[in-house]
């Protein structure tokens, strides 16, 4: 594994977790960051158990000037290889109600879409100054489908998808990687919460190992499971007016 000093976002529950402790080895460091102080502590013992440097961090990432305070210090300390902005907002809207609360919504858009999108602008900078590293951003599948039951959370995820491919782009000569990761259905507090049902649901020690096996070979994009990657090549496939009635039916 050629990445040693490594950022997670999200790094208490879930993804993040599982991501942790997939790279927690001997001789890398880790900087692991969400707002659960005990939940991030566990993480990190099990990751030092492993042989890992690990530092916590507990601040809610909207609070943007600490987010790129904690960026920049990080990053000046030991240059950073791998970035991962993994930490997220979900959840399905309830049924008899059209729209999110109004603080709700605003919150998750910027977990979701600001957040990734300002920390990984701040990383681009200093990675393409460097000639090397790894920006990843964890989206969903959900950015491939217009949800009527969470039309924020899809647009939120599908901003990431149009931003990493722009971003890819103006970095194509830098030596620094771009890496979106698409998932579907993952068994994590998360998707716990949802009442639809989780189709191909995979562990998020599953999903960990896959996304850092497709990492190490440079994947620009990751959909997991296998059988949402094959769904999302049909969603483009078939006719919108299509994709539009089956989920009307919602
Ligand atoms: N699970 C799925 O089925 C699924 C499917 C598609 C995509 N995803 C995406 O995968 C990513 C990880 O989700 P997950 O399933 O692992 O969810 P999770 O278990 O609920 O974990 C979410 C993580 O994000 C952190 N977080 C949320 N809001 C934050 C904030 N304002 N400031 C700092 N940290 C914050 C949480 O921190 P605390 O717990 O410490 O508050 C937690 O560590 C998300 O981007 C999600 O959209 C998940």
């Amino acid at each position: 594994m050629a990445a040693k000093n490594i950022l997670i976002t999200g790094a208490s529950s879930g993804i993040g977790a599982a991501l942790a402790r997939v790279y927690a080895a001997q001789g890398n460091r880790l900087v692991l960051w969400g707002r659960n102080e005990d939940s991030l502590a566990a993480t990190a013992a099990v990751c030092r158990a492993r042989g890992a440097a690990v530092e916590t961090s507990c601040f809610d990432l909207t609070d943007f000037d600490r987010l790129i305070q904690a960026l920049e210090a990080t990053d000046t300390e030991k240059p950073l290889d791998l970035v991962i902005f993994n930490a997220g907002l979900g959840g399905s809207m309830p049924r008899d109600r059209v729209a999110q609360n109004a603080h709700a919504a605003e919150k998750m858009a910027g977990v979701n879409f600001t957040v990734p999108v300002v920390g990984a602008n701040l990383m681009a900078e200093r990675m393409a100054q460097r000639g090397r590293g790894r920006i990843v951003l964890i989206g969903s599948v959900a950015a491939f489908f217009p949800l009527p039951m969470a039309p924020l959370y899809s647009a939120s995820k599908a901003g990431l998808v149009l931003f990493a491919e722009a971003l890819r782009l103006r970095l194509r000569k830098s030596g620094v990687g771009v890496t979106m990761v698409s998932p579907g259905f993952v068994d994590t507090p998360m998707s716990r919460g949802l009442k639809e049902p989780r189709l191909f649901l995979i562990t998020a020690d599953a999903a960990a190992a896959i996304i850092a096996r497709k990492l190490e070979r440079g994947a620009r994009h990751i959909v997991i499971p296998w059988q949402f990657a094959l769904i999302c090549i049909a969603a483009k496939l078939i006719p919108r007016p299509i994709v539009r009635a089956v989920l009307s039916r919602y």
